[in-house]
This record gives structure tokens, C-alpha cells and sequence, in this order.
């Protein structure tokens, strides 16, 4: 039987003190779902679509339930999944009341024949599919949107200087994602992304996660990334395959996930981001350029989970 291995996170950026623990937690019950299932001979992507599903239940990660608000307060969450043995695909945007957006991608991969549907026919698809909804908002998510639009009011917000203009003249007007990536005893490889976006951001605006390249990307041939942070980076950067094309060129995946933060570092002003990998070998690949990343790794030539808040290799 070949290595499997799954590798997950919950999103780049700070984390304050108060949620440290529940962050740990969270990551490493999502590792051992995955875990579950690669070690009774099951997939890749049935690994990385449950990971995935445990974090969007954990109203700690910006993702499901506790997704973050919009500047107007509502809720748009996004998601991806991709299976690298056949490159299918599935994506989602701006799904309001879904319980789990990556179930919802994965239906979009194996039901129709798109890629990415968003708008008023996902919903459709969910309720076709009996895939159970929810509120996502919670307690927590509306007080760190006050915080946040009092700083972005103030012109104090250092990540968003054009919504800062722009709420100027539009008066109505943190980021974290959570991602898996697996390897299973066949060596088939696959990703999987589930997001909020970004806190404040405008209605309407799409991040990385649902972009197929961008947040989230698999290919056997070379590896399986998914990326956190600020979005619009991660797409300037196609990062997710960007760094799998690393792997492909030979790169394990830690050297190709830290080549992908040194571009972050180089060509996007080191804003904070996060990638995870797993290369087609089954090793493992963590970096980050933000202040925190969330991660946790079980692997069936170490079977203990490991866990951590920042990552070196
Ligand atoms: N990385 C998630 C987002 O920016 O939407």
C-alpha cells in the first residue's frame, strides 16, 4: 500500500489569543475526518471534501458556519473541490444558508457539466440535493465586522485602502479560509477550499477559493495546493497552481509551497498568505507569509496527528 496522507488548514492571519486552542482543536478533528477515511482505503477526495465539511461546522474558521460578513453584512461563502487523478472540478460563489459549500462544489463536479455555478441555480442545486442549510452568522463574526468597519471608517484599515475611498462616496457601503489536500493509498491526489472571503469585503466580489488555480488545484501528475489569505493575491499569483506546476517541475512540496510565499514576498508586497501541498510522493508542504496558519498533518507512516499555529519546516 502506498504513503496517504492528509494536510489541512484554517486560514492564514491572526489568530487572537482567546481562539488559539479552538483553532488547534478544530484543525487537527478536521485532519483525523480525512484521516478516517484515507486509512479505511477511501479517496482523496472523500478525505479532503470531509475535512473540509468538519471545518465549515466549526464556528472558529471563517468558513460555513462563522463565515465572516460582507461591508453590508450579509453572508457570500465560496468553495472548490478537484480531483487530481481525473482534473474534474467544481466550484461555487456566493452561497448564503448552505451548511456545508464544498458538498455543494462536489455536486457541481459530479452533476452537471460545469465547473462553477454561482448565483440563484446553486441554491437551486442544493435544494434539488436536500443539502441541509443553515444560518451561518454567529455572535463572533458580528462583532469582529463592527471592529472592522469602525477601523475601515476611521481609514484605518490597512488591507482595503479603495474601500476606504470608496466608502466615501458609496455611504451603504481578516481573512481566513480553510483548505485540505490528500494523498490516498492509490496516489490519487485532491483539494479542497471553503471560505467566507474576506471580512468587508463588497457584495458581489469573488475571491480566490472557487477559482479553479487560484485557491485550490490538483493534478496527479504533479501535486494538490490550497491556498489562504487575501484573495485578490492568490489570484494575481495563481497561486495554487503555480505551486503545483513547481512540484511538477520537480519541487517537493515543502520547497514549491515556500517558493510560492517567496512570490507572495517579492511581487505582492508580502501581504498575508498561506499555501498547503502535498506533492505526488506524499510529502507535505506548508508556508506562510502571514503573522499565523493553522495546520495539522496525519500521515500513515506517522499516524499521530501533528498540529501548530505557525509553521517551520
Ligand atoms: N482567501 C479567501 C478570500 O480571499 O476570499
Amino acid at each position: 500500500m502506498e504513503k496517504f496522507i492528509i494536510i489541512v488548514h484554517g486560514g492564514a492571519g491572526r489568530i487572537r489569543p482567546e481562539f488559539k486552542d479552538r483553532a488547534l482543536r478544530g484543525v487537527k478533528n478536521a485532519a483525523k475526518a480525512g484521516y478516517d477515511i484515507l486509512s479505511k482505503g477511501g479517496t482523496a477526495l472523500d478525505a479532503v471534501e470531509e475535512a473540509v465539511k468538519v471545518m465549515e461546522d466549526d464556528p472558529t474558521f471563517n468558513a460555513g458556519t462563522g463565515s465572516t460578513l460582507t461591508i453590508d453584512g450579509r453572508i457570500e461563502m465560496d468553495a472548490s473541490i478537484m480531483d487530481g487523478k481525473t482534473l474534474n472540478a467544481g466550484s461555487v460563489a456566493m452561497i448564503r444558508n448552505i451548511r456545508h459549500p464544498v458538498t455543494l462544489a462536489r455536486i457541481i463536479m459530479e452533476k452537471t457539466d460545469h465547473v462553477f455555478i454561482a448565483g440563484d441555480f446553486a441554491e437551486k442545486l442544493a435544494e434539488t440535493f436536500n443539502l441541509e442549510r443553515c444560518n451561518p452568522i454567529t455572535e463572533n463574526r458580528i462583532k469582529i465586522w463592527k471592529e472592522y468597519k469602525t477601523m475601515l471608517i476611521r481609514g484605518e484599515h490597512q488591507y482595503l485602502p479603495k474601500t476606504t475611498k470608496l466608502i466615501k462616496i458609496i455611504p451603504e457601503l481578516a481573512t481566513d479560509t480553510v483548505g485540505a489536500v490528500a494523498r490516498d493509498k492509490d496516489g490519487n491526489l485532491a483539494a479542497a477550499t471553503s471560505t467566507g472571503g474576506l471580512t468587508l469585503k463588497l457584495p458581489g466580489r469573488i475571491g480566490d477559493t472557487p477559482l479553479i488555480g487560484c485557491g485550490n488545484y490538483a493534478d496527479n501528475e504533479a501535486g494538490a495546493a490550497s491556498a489562504t489569505g487575501i484573495g485578490e493575491v492568490a489570484i494575481r499569483l495563481v497561486l495554487a497552481k503555480t505551486v503545483c506546476d513547481f512540484m511538477r517541475n520537480g519541487l517537493i512540496a515543502q520547497k514549491a509551497v515556500e517558493k510560492g510565499i517567496e512570490l507572495v514576498k517579492t511581487r505582492q508586497n508580502n501581504l498575508p498568505m498561506g499555501i498547503i501541498a502535498v506533492d505526488k510522493y506524499g510529502n507535505p508542504g506548508i508556508a506562510h507569509s502571514s503573522e499565523s496558519l493553522s495546520w495539522a498533518i496525519m500521515a500513515s507512516d506517522s499516524p499521530k496527528v501533528v498540529a501548530g499555529l505557525k509553521y517551520s519546516p
